[in-house]
């Protein structure tokens, strides 16, 4: 049996692909197009794995996904690739347009032209499972419910908006041509390999290299935090046991202000590798120009997964956020690879023409 991972070189792709490899012996394939978020040497580890065959490639090719998924026998997609960065979406959305909305369509119709083949057993056990985020549900004020499934999506940023969209075709594809789909809505991922334009990385990253930590606005935004290992259990679980048709909502019960992360970041440091000069990293924090339309409050209510299977995050945020920052202080040459872009040169002389 095989999986194909779409987007499996990223943050939460690759450790969900380690993962995976860890648990079971089920071959993954792993195409992603390896955009500047896309990441070989994640997956160094699995250098040599037979388990796994890393194919460079873009979901809105059909000729690469079409014939991935035939010669393969796939019997299940995660489609965790996407552009996923805010802000970035906010100076470029073009990017996240084509990528998450025009990439998941062709997605969808590539996988749609294989299933619809599929013989009779093989057709039933299929799952396309679609790996989309919270902000979909739009923003809360102070005291709202958390976000529930039944909540309408009100997307605010390019970025949540073309997510909007693409769960909107999932949604469609099994409504119209009963594709087997499954959809994930999580919370804010943090733990290694994130990569170090998101708050967690970049306020570690920063603070070790003695730069400004730039809080948007008042830094009372809040946001509910989850570690990635156990964003990946809760896809697996959901794969594995998940009602054809239905969302899940995925996160970690652990709502904070962006500042009150920052603070704890700096904390974390300061006992784990104080500053030469005996000062504390909070000394660093800098309030900046918030982010345009910034959400104020994401909550997520995930009892829906809990209920019906049986899922609950491992870690709590302070055992999660101190594997996090420990992570980042054991990989330093990880953080300065990817600052330089030295790990393109590190993937073309590993993997040659096949990446
Ligand atoms: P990431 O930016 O770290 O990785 C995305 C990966 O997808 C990269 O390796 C990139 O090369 C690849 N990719 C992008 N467009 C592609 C395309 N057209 N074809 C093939 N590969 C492509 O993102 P992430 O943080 O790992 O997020 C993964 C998924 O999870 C995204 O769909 C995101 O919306 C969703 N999500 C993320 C979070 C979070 O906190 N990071 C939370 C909830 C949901
Ligand atoms: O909620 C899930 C989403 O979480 C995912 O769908 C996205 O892919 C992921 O990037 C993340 O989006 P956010 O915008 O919440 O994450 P980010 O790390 O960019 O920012 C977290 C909060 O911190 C947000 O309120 C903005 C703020 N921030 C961020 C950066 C980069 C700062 O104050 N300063 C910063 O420099």
């Amino acid at each position: 049996m095989t999986i194909l991972v779409t987007g499996g070189a990223g943050f939460i792709g690759s450790n969900f692909v380690l993962d995976w490899l860890a648990q079971s012996n089920e071959t993954v394939i792993n195409l992603d197009k390896l955009s500047y978020a896309g990441n070989l040497q994640n997956l160094a580890s699995l250098q040599g794995d037979s388990r796994h065959t890393f194919v460079q490639g873009d979901i809105g090719d059909a000729a690469v996904v079409g014939p991935l998924l035939r010669d393969h026998g796939v019997r299940a997609v995660v489609n965790f690739a996407a552009e996923s960065h805010v802000d970035r979406s906010i100076h470029g959305p073009e990017a996240f347009v084509q990528n998450n909305i025009v990439g998941t369509f062709h997605l969808l119709e590539a996988v749609r032209a294989y299933w619809s083949e599929l013989p009779a057993q093989g057709k039933s056990g299929f799952r396309f499972l679609h790996v989309s985020t919270d902000e979909v549900y739009g923003s809360l004020a102070k005291d709202d419910p958390a976000f529930t499934e039944r909540n309408p999506h009100e997307p605010n940023s390019p970025y949540s908006a073309s997510k909007a969209a693409s769960d909107h075709l999932v949604r469609a594809w099994h409504h119209t041509y009963g594709l087997p789909v499954l959809t994930t809505n999580c919370s804010n991922n943090y733990g290694p390999y994130h990569f170090p334009e998101k708050l967690i990385p970049l306020m570690i990253v920063n603070a070790l290299a003695g730069k400004p930590l730039p809080v948007y606005g008042d830094g009372q935004q809040i946001r509910d935090w989850l570690y990635v290992k156990d964003h990946c259990s809760a896809i697996r679980r959901v794969l594995e046991a998940g009602r054809v048709g239905e969302t899940y909502n995925v996160g970690g019960w652990n709502e904070k202000a962006n500042i009150d992360i920052v603070q704890t970041v700096c904390t974390l440091l300061d006992e784990l590798q104080p500053r030469a000069d005996g000062k504390r990293y909070a000394e660093q924090i800098t309030y900046v120009a918030d982010r345009p339309g910034h959400d104020r409050r994401y909550a997520i209510d995930a009892r829906k997964i809990e209920r019906e299977l049986g899922w609950k995050p491992a870690e709590t945020f302070d055992t999660g956020i101190a594997k996090t920052v420990r992570w980042y202080l054991d990989n330093p040459q990880w953080v300065a690879n990817v600052q330089s872009g030295s790990y393109r040169q590190w993937v073309n002389q590993q993997y040659g023409a096949q990446a």
